[in-house]
């Protein structure tokens, strides 16, 4: 008798490629905010694949782009002229907020953030990173490098020197009891006090503006223009990590860097996930002086392919055509207030935060801020056995359950979904 797929998953990759669920999920098809399993069961999808399945599942316009370009040529290379590549560079360096700007298509965020450290240490000539506490920013060998999170960062060695500032995480840590105002000039005094004790040159400070797979904590809106105004007294630069908050998903700006635009925007910026909706798009955009700095030759084989490509043109017009930018803030909202008001009656829930489709439920043992990964884990299953997949993250003791679903989710799927993480939250052992 041939193995299931979950024994042969595990005989056959590696042991640290993590699956959720205790008897893990075949996905086979999606539509709109829903996915199907290999037995024919329906889920609403809250965690679209990791914030990844941007606008919906099976997008036609989407689907029809990459079908049309495959039938044409589905790769060609860097070598040559690529007009998908140069037309979605144009619009992404206009959205970008960045002046001048060069953008670099790779095929995941790993490889964007990676491209980013060699632009920044290149042109800094310097291999000292400032990244955040309770980061993640990639696999690669110099992404975990600058990774703040014990769970995700199986090396301590790295080809970087990295400083991990205070500022990622409101809610916990030395000065969670501070007022907002009062918490932006502690972190700035501490980065002062860093960057002090630094002997030489800094390259850059690499931040998320929502902490992604720590689990969707953020500073107060403004910590990072503050930041900004100190690095730009040492010459340093900002990478502003949009892996996550990139394309409108927190509701209130396009990037998240733009609730901390009080200085201007940041020098580079990185972008994956969203804009493919699923094909490989990862890239990095930066001013030009910066963008230019190498003075080698560069290329991805595989970035910016014309397929890839035409994924993102249609993927991105359908996301502006249709606003889901004001939908992630206007469903996100409703959403939010109604989990709010939902963990206000059990127990266990430490906070509910986040803005737009992007929202964190904090679980910790009742009456305390003790985190419990087992209770999230329970909930993730109670969560599936109801028909909605969500997902978890939170510093090494992942105890925050993570909601993100596609920006077009409606105000009835985001009720639906409420109701069933409120019943897995009541049920969950
Ligand atoms: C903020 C952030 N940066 C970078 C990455 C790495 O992206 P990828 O998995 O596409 O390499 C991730 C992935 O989760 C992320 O959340």
């Amino acid at each position: 008798m041939t193995p299931d797929l979950h024994t042969r998953h595990r005989a056959a990759l590696p042991d640290w490629l993590a699956l959720y669920y205790a008897d893990p999920i075949e996905l086979t098809h999606g539509e709109g905010r829903h996915v199907w399993d290999a037995d024919g069961n329906k889920y609403l999808d809250f965690f679209g694949g990791i914030l990844t399945t941007m606008t919906a599942h099976a997008l036609p316009e989407v689907t029809k782009a990459v079908s049309e370009q495959a039938g044409r040529i589905i790769h060609s290379s860097t070598l040559y002229l690529n007009r998908p590549m140069v037309e979605l560079a144009e619009r992404v360096a206009q959205l970008s907020g960045i002046p001048d700007a060069r953008v670099f298509f790779t095929t995941s965020g790993t490889e964007a953030n990676d491209a980013a450290l060699l632009l920044a240490t290149s042109h800094r000539r310097s291999n000292q990173i400032l990244a955040m506490r309770n980061s993640y920013h990639g696999r690669s060998f110099s992404a975990v490098g600058i990774t703040g999170n014990q769970g995700w960062s199986p090396t301590s060695l790295s080809p970087l020197q990295t400083l991990y500032v205070h500022g990622g995480v409101r809610g916990r840590g030395p000065y969670a009891h501070l007022s907002d105002a009062e918490f932006t000039e502690a972190c700035v005094a501490d980065l002062r006090d860093m960057l002090g004790q630094t002997r030489g040159d800094v390259a850059a400070l690499i931040a998320e503006p929502v902490q992604g797979v720590g689990g969707f904590t953020s500073p107060p809106d403004g910590l990072y223009a503050r930041f900004r105004d100190v690095l730009q007294e040492h010459g340093i630069l900002w990478i502003s990590d949009e892996v996550q908050t990139g394309w409108g998903r927190t509701g209130d700006h396009f990037w998240g860097w733009q609730a901390h635009a009080q200085s201007g925007p940041p020098d580079i910026l990185t972008f994956a996930k969203g804009i493919g909706n699923g094909m490989s798009i990862g890239g990095v955009v930066a001013r030009a002086d910066v963008m230019n700095c190498l003075d080698a030759n560069s290329i991805s084989t595989f970035g910016g392919s014309p397929i890839t490509m035409a994924a993102g043109l249609a993927n991105l017009s359908y996301l502006l055509e249709h606003d889901l930018q004001g939908n992630a803030r206007r469903v996100g909202g409703l959403l939010i207030e109604r989990l709010r008001a939902i963990a206000a009656q059990v127990e266990g829930v430490r906070e509910v935060r986040g803005r737009g489709l992007m929202i964190g439920v904090e679980l910790v043992k009742p009456g305390t801020d003790q985190a419990v990964p087992a209770a999230a884990t329970a909930v993730l299953e109670a969560c599936r056995a109801g028909g909605l997949l969500i997902g978890k993250g939170g510093g090494h003791d992942t105890s925050v359950l993570r909601i993100a679903p596609p920006l077009s989710l409606t105000v009835a799927e985001a009720e639906e979904g409420a109701a069933l993480l409120e019943r897995a939250l009541r049920t969950a052992p």
